[in-house]
């Protein structure tokens, strides 16, 4: 097997224009979300990731015809049929438990095996199921896999326990094409969510409230084909925010809702940098004087879990101490061992992260643990004295469209590199 690492040569102050692609997040929904129709449905804008590939393949193995060109995709659900998946590429990723509600909404029932993904520590499906459940779903777990089956889906009542992006969207699902009402309560808010629902009303759906903490969901018989474009990845928009901030002269962001990342720009400009916002561009001008800042994560409008971890590698720079507090995922800190082999000086204390700037950084060879783990150690390369070498390139490639190619078009000095037959025995064995 071919595997890769990301080398960085640190230091080098990036100027330039990056274009943003399309949302992870809305992406690995959006897709899933095509099984409801009865004909083809196209999404474009689509970010070019391992995800996207996946349930792309996902959607062929239950029969779809799916055409996946570099960013759009075109699925003829007409000829799907309930194909139990309880192994193979469903457990590749989390978001495959969006099968679940699609599969269970068009077919009245699923089995699909449980969701792989990022490890950042315990990650239940109680509410998707608690959801589920009260639509008139029999729900069971057979060796690792849920088995989901209704006679008929009738719209309920659902107040989620805990604001949760995948349970929120995952009932949408379901109860689209379910009888009847369906009111969900203390629903997340988060941009992506949106972004589905109005796929679903071009497909034919009546769904009002999306975007806001009660959605009403009116079930229909059945959903038609239609086009829709996905908005842009704001995680991804962030985490070049981030960069720009920590190392541009002047770096301009394209493609982006400036909206959608308020609780980080502010934050940024706490730390004194420069940030002009217009239409759907952000303007960010990096500084060597960066003031330090305390940081929360919470559910959307909130700052996103997501850039947590790159915007810790940032604050390394900061005069001071830092808190960052993940209130989301708590255990979300599998990147700050790696930042220390860096030279930075952070500590963890239960749910937060202390660091104490500023550091000069250096280089070293260091592991994405995660995704957003990966997004936080390219950040510290780029920042750092000297070679960077990143491995767990699989989990950046989930998410991050053309990095190396964005990052070079900015002035960055990045490359990959096959790894040798010893490294990866190395990496396989620590
Ligand atoms: N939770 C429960 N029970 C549930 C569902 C969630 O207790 O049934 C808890 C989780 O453990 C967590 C909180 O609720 O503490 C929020 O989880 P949520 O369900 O909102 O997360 P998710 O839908 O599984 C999405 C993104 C994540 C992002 C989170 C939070 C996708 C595919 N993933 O996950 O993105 O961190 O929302 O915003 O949309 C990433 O992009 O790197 C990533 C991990």
């Amino acid at each position: 097997m071919d595997m890769e690492k990301l080398k960085i040569e640190g230091g080098n102050k990036l100027r330039g224009t990056v274009r943003v692609s399309g949302a992870k997040n809305s992406a690995v929904a959006l897709i899933p979300a095509t099984i409801l129709a009865d004909s083809p449905v196209v999404i474009d804008g689509l970010p070019n990731i391992s995800d996207v590939q996946i349930l792309s393949d996902l959607l062929q193995e239950i029969g779809g015809t799916v055409s996946l060109n570099e960013n759009e995709i075109i699925v003829d659900p007409s000829r799907m049929i309930s194909m139990p998946l309880p192994n193979g590429k469903v457990k590749k990723l989390r978001a495959s438990y969006y099968l679940m509600g699609a599969m269970l909404g068009r077919f009245k029932k699923a089995v699909i095996g449980l969701p792989g993904g990022c490890h950042l520590g315990p990650r239940p499906i109680d509410q998707h199921i608690k959801g589920f459940e009260a639509l008139g779903a029999q729900i069971t777990n057979e060796q690792g896999a849920i088995y989901l089956r209704a006679d008929e889906l009738k719209g309920a009542r659902i107040y989620l326990d805990v604001v949760s992006v995948g349970a929120t969207i995952n009932i949408m699902l379901a109860a689209v094409r379910a009888k009847g009402r369906t009111i969900i309560e203390n629903a997340a808010k988060e941009p992506e969510i949106i972004d589905v629902a109005t796929l679903l009303t071009s497909m034919g759906a009546k769904i009002k409230g999306a975007g806001t903490d009660v959605i009403r969901i009116d079930g229909v018989d059945s959903l038609h084909g239609c086009r829709h474009s996905i908005i842009p990845d704001r995680i991804e928009a962030g985490t070049y925010l981030i960069l720009g901030a920590a190392m541009g002269e002047e770096v301009l962001i394209d493609n982006v809702i400036p909206l959608h990342l308020e609780s980080l720009i502010a934050k940024l400009r706490e730390m004194g940098i420069s940030i002009e916002s217009k239409d759907d561009q952000i303007l960010v001008r990096g500084t060597d004087n960066l003031k330090p800042v305390d940081i929360k994560t919470l559910v959307y409008p909130g700052f996103p879990t997501d850039l947590q971890q790159p915007l810790t590698s940032l604050l390394t720079k900061a005069n001071g101490s830092s808190i960052v507090t993940d209130t989301i995922y708590g255990a979300r800190f599998k990147h700050i061992d790696e930042l220390r082999r860096m030279s930075a000086t952070i500590k963890v204390e239960g749910r937060s992260a202390i660091i104490n700037g500023p550091s000069k950084l250096q280089g070293a060879k260091v592991r994405a643990s995660d995704l957003r783990a990966g997004a936080a150690l390219v950040v510290a390369g780029l920042m750092a004295e000297g070679i960077t070498e990143v491995t767990g390139l699989e989990h950046i490639d989930r998410g991050y469209e053309n990095l190396v190619d964005k990052l070079t078009g900015l002035g960055a000095v990045i490359w990959r590199e096959s790894m040798s037959k010893q490294e990866i025995e190395q990496l396989q064995n620590s």
